[in-house]
């Protein structure tokens, strides 16, 4: 063998080509800054919301684990980060010591688990804020400009990781969109019903990521993944979408189809698009296919039991169902949440995952802001009631409770 030729050295970022979450890559990259700048003791991301003007922690890698978690903030109630946003350069704390008696909850949190130094930059795509990236070390003055240096390119790479992750998310959305302008399924439950389930969905799934010390990209993948739930529905013939009355036993075979349509839609799009190694694509291929199935394993398609239904159906099938109870279809007028509370109570069971509705029930003030943000604009628009007598909103047209 050729003396100066080597190949059994491994690319220390070799896990970037994995199809792995931005959790995994994350760690990949905080690995690879401990060579150049060993102090580095955490990593962590947010996310800009630019709409609510919310930044929300999407990932972090930490030493010791996850103490910091869960973090949403107003930027424009986060001076020093809207300071960043204004002048759109880098800032560094040589000694986060002098914020102790701190100026946000938040930094005095980061002083209080010990860490004493930060680099933050700030990420933008198309000339937008898309949110920070925060490098923080335990040790006071380690900044030094050949670090920061290295910390420039880390930076970047993880700005392009999340933009990625955030245009496949904008190209499946997009996809949705253009999907639904095509068919019906754009006038009965778009717009603000997604927005409501997504975020109800989003809402469950913080507190599960808390219960089982997962990462908060957990709840961002849902409130992304959520609105493709019932993208089924765009193959489902208009007279059957529409219908103002209950449906027949027929119908309701075929209405069941959205779930299995859906998935196959799904699967389409992502390949198209060649998004199918992304760790969302499962996630919503798996909303899409099992939203419907039951607890007790009665429900469709494939009559999947409790923990064998995956978590991301069972958090979307309860927001799906207290949304569907509490706004007006074409088969039925709008419950108020009282009821509809009630409702879901009852329908865990059998129906609803128990934890997943425990969460629904323990947070009402965060619903009813959820609902007040995201009211329906348009009316319902559906098919002109049948001749037939009798036949409209007969099917759980009053609470049955
Ligand atoms: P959807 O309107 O989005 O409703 C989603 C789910 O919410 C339903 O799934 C059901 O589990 C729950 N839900 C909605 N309204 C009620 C209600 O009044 N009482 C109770 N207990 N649960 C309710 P499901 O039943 O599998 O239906 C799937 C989809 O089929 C519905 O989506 C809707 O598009 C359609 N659908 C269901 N029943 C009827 C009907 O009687 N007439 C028409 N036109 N469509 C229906
Ligand atoms: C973090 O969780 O480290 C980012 C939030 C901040 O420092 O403002
Ligand atoms: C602050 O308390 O807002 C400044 C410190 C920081 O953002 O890390
Ligand atoms: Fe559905
Ligand atoms: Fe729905």
């Amino acid at each position: 063998m050729d003396s100066e030729i080597e190949f059994n050295r491994t690319d220390i970022l070799a896990r970037l080509n994995d199809s792995g979450s931005l959790s995994e890559k994350i760690l990949a990259i905080h690995d690879a800054a401990r060579i150049c700048c060993e102090f580095i003791h955490r990593i962590s991301v947010t996310i800009y919301d630019p709409k609510f003007d919310l930044l929300k922690t999407l990932v972090h890698s930490t030493d010791d684990g996850n103490p910091l978690a869960g973090y949403q903030a107003r930027l424009a109630d986060t001076p020093s980060l809207h300071r960043i946003f204004l002048s759109g350069k880098p800032r560094v704390v040589h000694d986060l010591a002098a914020f102790a008696g701190g100026e946000r909850a938040h930094t005095r949190r980061i002083v209080e688990h010990g860490f004493r130094s930060s680099y933050t930059i700030p990420m933008y795509a198309n000339e937008q804020l898309t949110g920070f990236i925060f490098f923080n070390s335990r040790l006071p003055n380690v900044m030094n400009e050949a670090a920061l240096t290295q910390l420039d390119m880390m930076a970047r790479l993880i700005s392009l990781l999340v933009g990625m992750e955030l245009n496949l998310v904008k190209t499946m959305h997009g996809a949705l969109r253009t999907a639904a302008s095509f068919s019906s399924y754009r006038d009965p439950e778009t717009g603000a019903h997604l927005d409501r389930m997504s975020h109800f969905s989003r809402l469950i799934a913080s507190e599960i990521a808390r219960d089982r010390g997962l990462n908060d990209e957990f709840a961002e993948a849902i409130l992304w993944a959520a609105p493709m739930h019932d993208i089924g529905k765009i193959a489902i013939p208009d007279h059957i979408l529409l219908k103002p009355g209950k449906l027949t036993p027929d119908e309701f075979e075929s209405m069941k189809t959205h779930t299995t349509k859906g998935r196959e839609i799904i699967d389409t799009m992502l390949r198209n698009f060649n998004l199918g190694n992304a760790s969302l694509a499962p996630v919503m291929a798996n909303i899409a296919e099992y939203h419907h199935e039951n607890v007790d394993g009665s429900g469709y398609p494939r009559g999947l039991k409790a923990e064998a239904i995956p978590i991301e159906a069972r958090i979307i099938a309860t927001a799906d169902v207290f949304d569907a109870l509490t706004s007006r279809r074409c088969y039925k007028p709008a419950w108020d949440n009282a009821s509809a509370f009630a409702e879901i109570d009852a329908l865990s069971k059998w129906k609803l995952d128990r934890r997943c509705v425990e969460i629904l029930l323990d947070n009402r003030t965060a619903i009813a802001e959820i609902q007040a943000r995201f009211r329906d604009e348009a009316e319902l628009d559906c098919r002109e009631e049948q001749s037939r007598p009798g036949s409209a909103g007969q099917h759980s047209a009053t609470p049955e409770v």
